[in-house]
């Protein structure tokens, strides 16, 4: 294909290109109806409808554009938007599609769907659970991870995602953390054909956890000499809960529907709770006006359910808009590279919605891949997680999208609970490289380091003025002078015509395998290890499937043997947060580069690390050690 660049203009980061008319005639959401969006918080009254409530709410919002509550008064139930409303209509057709790591197939549709979570909510209820309790889910992407989501949400007992890749002592934590008494998780799951004893280290977390924990297992690896113990078999529930119904609970607009934990600054997990009608109406509307989803769609989301990402957009916005999600296990270089593009032909995607690491990952791995498929299923892209550069988003457009498919850049984080920035497919331009403008309802700005407005072109924090629907229950806003501001950790600019261009965050996280990690999380586990003295980790664009991470350790005196302190930093990191965080690589140094006042200077290692432009190294106490790091880094290990 010519590099030339479409009759819009250059490329670059300030073209701008238009969605295709072939579109824009079949989008959801259209300039006309875009535009009757602006009377907030009355707009958002267009998001709820897209719900099934129980209760009428009594208000659109409770209180002012200096905080509040939504939808007070409503009751509905999550489940049964996601399901049982699609029965008269969408009985037969696929709701969950899965396509295992072992090429397994299997595929529940609506039917299937409402008879396994009634059946498994029936089964949740006769050990217990009650209404409020809360429920931990350990499982890979396997579809009795949504199940149990959508049978916990049906008995109004909120659950607890936790990545499957954790360790024993972080699910232990955040098991405690939620004071969470019930665990389902799997035997075990496969990973590049080897067995991953998954239930191994929900034992171990069981031990761990101060209180009692009932749990419930997948038979996953059909491996009889894996014993269940006191443990319940998830068939052996379902079976003797067959034919069962539950009736939905119907639960205030303001219950929890789930929890999920997340990574700042401080090292801990912080947990989200993410509201029942808020978060479900900013769910649908968000996949029915951003990522264009229609009943009759075939999507597919790659995250992990364990994350954000997966909860709404490949579990709770397509389900409650009837679409078939797509649920993938597998790796996307496994058994080729070209595994995505033969999944998106074999099943007719409509739209795909990934990471912006992984598309340079596509990219690095070469068009023919892409190229040797037939991609004309698809009507639109999306991207969610970091900024999406403007190659990559070239990339995707040309080789992906073959130039007819728009792009959705869709910034948002754990605490948002759904998309806030983006382009509208069928209404706005795109400018690659820019995320787009706040969605209709939402007001973004950026301010300065004490919250004071500055020249959006010049950039700032980002930051959000209004309450949103989806925003989670215990929310870290600010009462500002005139209003309320949520001041995210992201730096971005503004143009004149409101488009945001995400730039980075501010706080010390790093992203892995698509998960965002504290680094304090990372080197306090490593500083734990004997004869380390200090570690810094910063990430890495390693042109992998994920991004990840290089850690640089100081060692207590000279450490004789590098290989195995190498090696106990592996397995700290991997029995305190989990093998996905592992250091790509660990680089000894006799210090860490730091200033005058002794704090550490990671941008300086994360342009060592990443072969850039070393900035200014006035500030540092020692200098010398910049040479010494970087003939550590160029030694191979
Ligand atoms: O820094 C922003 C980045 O991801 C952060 C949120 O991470 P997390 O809570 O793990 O959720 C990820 C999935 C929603 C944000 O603070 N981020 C997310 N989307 C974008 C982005 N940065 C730039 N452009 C995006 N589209």
């Amino acid at each position: 294909m010519a590099d030339e660049s479409p009759a819009d203009g250059p490329r670059g980061e300030r073209s701008t290109v238009e969605p295709p008319k072939s579109f824009v005639d079949r989008a959801n959401v259209t300039a006309a109806s875009a535009a009757a969006f602006d009377d907030w918080p009355a707009c958002w009254e267009r998001a709820a409808a897209m719900v099934d409530w129980t209760e009428p709410y009594d208000a659109v919002f409770d209180g002012d554009r200096s905080g509040g509550r939504w939808f007070p008064g409503g009751r509905l139930n999550a489940s049964a938007n996601c399901v049982d409303t699609h029965l008269a209509e969408r009985k037969t057709q696929a709701a969950i599609k899965w396509i295992g790591k072992r090429g397994e197939r299997r595929t529940y549709t609506y039917l299937d769907l409402y008879h396994e979570v009634n059946e498994f909510a029936a089964g949740l209820r006769s050990l217990g659970i009650e209404e409020g309790d809360v429920v931990t889910l350990y499982m890979p992407s396997i579809p009795e991870l949504p199940v149990a989501m959508l049978a916990c949400a049906r008995i109004g007992a909120p659950h607890n995602v936790v990545f499957a890749g954790f360790s024993a002592a972080a699910l232990a934590e955040r098991m405690e953390r939620s004071e969470s008494e019930y665990l389902v998780t799997c035997d075990g799951y496969y990973r590049r054909g080897n067995a991953i004893y998954q239930k191994n280290k929900a034992d171990n977390a069981r031990i761990s956890v101060d209180h009692e924990v009932t749990d419930i297992v997948v038979e996953r690896l059909d491996d009889e000499s894996i014993k269940l113990g006191d443990a319940t078999a998830y068939d052996d529930l379902l079976s003797d809960h067959r034919g069962e119904e539950v009736e939905p609970v119907s639960r205030r607009a303001n219950d929890p529907l789930f929890l999920i934990y997340t990574s700042g600054t401080t090292g801990e997990p912080t947990e989200v709770r993410h509201t029942t009608g808020g978060y479900l109406a900013h769910a649908a509307w968000t996949s029915h006006a951003v990522l264009d989803l229609k009943p009759e769609d075939t999507y597919w989301c790659s995250a992990d359910i364990g994350w954000i990402t997966g909860h709404t957009y490949l579990v709770y916005g397509p389900l409650s808009l009837g679409t078939t999600t797509l649920l993938y296990e597998g790796a996307p270089d496994h058994p080729e590279k070209d595994r995505v593009w033969e999944l998106i032909e074999r099943n007719a995607v409509d739209v795909f919605y990934t990471a912006p690491t992984a598309i340079r990952a596509f990219m690095k791995w070469g068009t023919e891949h892409p190229d040797s498929h037939d991609l004309s299923s698809l009507r639109l892209l999306g991207s969610v997680g970091e900024p999406l550069n403007p190659s990559a988003w070239w990339w995707y457009h040309d080789h992906v999208g073959d130039r007819e498919c728009p792009i959705v850049d869709t910034w948002w984080q754990t605490e948002t609970g759904s998309i806030l920035l983006s382009t509208l497919p069928g209404v706005d331009a795109m400018k690659p490289g820019s995320a787009g403008p706040a969605l209709p309802g939402i007001d973004v700005t950026v301010v300065g380091p004490t919250g004071e407005p500055t020249g959006a072109a010049e950039g700032g924090r980002l930051t959000v003025e209004t309450p949103w629907p989806g925003m989670p229950l215990d929310l870290d806003a600010d009462a500002a002078d005139d209003g309320w501001q949520y001041v995210t950790e992201d730096v971005a600019r503004i143009d004149d015509d409101g488009y945001v261009t995400v730039l980075g965050r501010l706080d010390d996280t790093v992203t892995i395998a698509g998960h965002r990690l504290g680094t304090m999380e990372l080197e306090s586990a490593i500083a734990g290890v004997e004869g380390v003295a200090e570690a810094a980790i910063v990430d890495v664009r390693s042109g992998g499937p994920v991004d990840s991470v290089y850690a640089f350790v100081s060692t207590d005196e000279r450490h004789e043997d590098e290989a195995r302190l190498r090696r106990w930093i592996a397995d700290r990191v991997e029995s305190t947060i989990g093998e996905f965080a592992v250091p790509e690589r660990v680089v000894f140094t006799p210090e860490l580069p730091k200033t005058r006042s002794g704090k550490l200077l990671r941008r300086l290692l994360k342009d060592i690390a990443n072969d850039g432009e070393l900035g200014d190294t006035s500030a540092l106490r020692n200098p010398e050690i910049v040479g010494e790091i970087e003939s550590a880094l160029s030694d191979r290990e």
